[in-house]
């Protein structure tokens, strides 16, 4: 059968390598261009026809990605690829998973709807599954899920010694608890109430039991950093020994990590995701293996 190609976009060409080495795959090459109008030029410049691909393009500026991301999906289908998957590594539009307000958009839903008429099949790492028990709830097309608690699991039994695994808010507690498990540590959550995009206010249980023990704090999304820095602040009200924060996905907004930085953590790591300093965590061999699985398809009928 003839390798599968993984192509890139810019800002994935790091871990598009890796992962096509990973996968067994080609590299995949490309040109992309913005117009002075911000309207986006893609070129495919290895032939797809009757190959199966893979785009990769994490989402953590999604809005900008995602036309490039939907203009060469349908380039590579028309030109012949037989499946194009997304590998996302983050994907974005998970959190508004219920219309919090009356009229929002339901953008996760309108997301999976554009992405499912777009690709073949995705691969993510840790999606924020909060009222969705799975992707299949929103995605039409076959989905993989990879989780990262046994590598960050791994990383803390290494790095850190007597670790408590404290989740930031009840939202976590699957991937405190998972990550708490691979870790063989105890865990614990956090409550918190969110009244705004940056107005977070927290209640930590008591830690007087784990006064030798050191907190690890772990989400799956670091975004403006809040829920963490109210998190790290009353473990510093309690006097427990600065804590190690862990996500999951460094989406870090503008002043984020500098505002995370100035609460005093012991450290701020994150899994390789979305690039950035803090990625200490390694998910492309587990993501490659992922993608694997979905080139393995032996002579399936190209789709229709
Ligand atoms: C939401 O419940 C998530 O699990 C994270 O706690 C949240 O997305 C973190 O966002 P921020 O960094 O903006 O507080």
């Amino acid at each position: 059968m003839t390798a599968p190609i993984i192509f890139s976009l810019p800002g994935n060409t790091a871990a598009g390598a890796q992962l096509a080495s990973m996968a067994g795959a080609e590299i995949g090459l490309l040109s992309t261009h913005t117009f002075p109008d911000e309207e986006s030029l893609v070129r495919v410049d290895t032939d797809p026809r009757d190959r199966d691909v893979a785009v990769v393009a994490t989402l953590h500026h999604p809005n900008a990605v995602v036309m490039p991301l939907l203009f060469l999906a349908d380039a590579l289908h028309s030109l012949g690829a037989r499946r194009v998957g997304l590998i996302a590594p983050y994907l974005a539009y998970m959190r508004q998973d219920t219309r919090f307000n009356p009229g929002e958009a339901l953008t996760s839903r309108t997301f999976a709807s554009i992405l499912s008429d777009a690709v073949d099949w995705l691969v993510t790492v840790d999606p924020h599954l909060h009222r969705y028990a799975s992707l299949a709830d929103i995605y039409d097309i076959p989905t993989a899920a990879v989780h990262a608690s046994k590598e960050i699991g791994a990383w803390i039994a290494t790095h850190v010694e007597r670790p408590l695994v404290i989740g930031p808010d009840e939202e976590s507690r699957q991937w405190a608890e998972s990550v708490a498990a691979a870790a063989k540590a105890p865990f614990t959550v956090v409550t918190k109430t969110r009244h705004g995009d940056v107005d977070v206010i927290e209640s930590i249980p008591d830690l007087r039991a784990h006064t030798d023990r050191t907190p690890v704090l772990v989400d799956d999304i670091i975004s403006t950093a809040r829920t963490m820095i109210a998190a790290v602040n009353h473990l510093h009200e309690q006097r427990a020994q600065p804590p190690v924060c862990i996500g999951v996905h460094a989406v870090f907004a503008t002043g984020a990590y500098a505002a995370l930085e100035n609460a005093g953590p012991a450290s701020i790591v994150t899994t390789n995701t979305i690039p950035h300093p803090s990625n200490q965590i390694d998910m492309l061999p587990a993501i490659a293996a992922a993608a694997r699985s979905h080139f393995d398809v032996g002579d399936r009928p190209a789709r229709p």
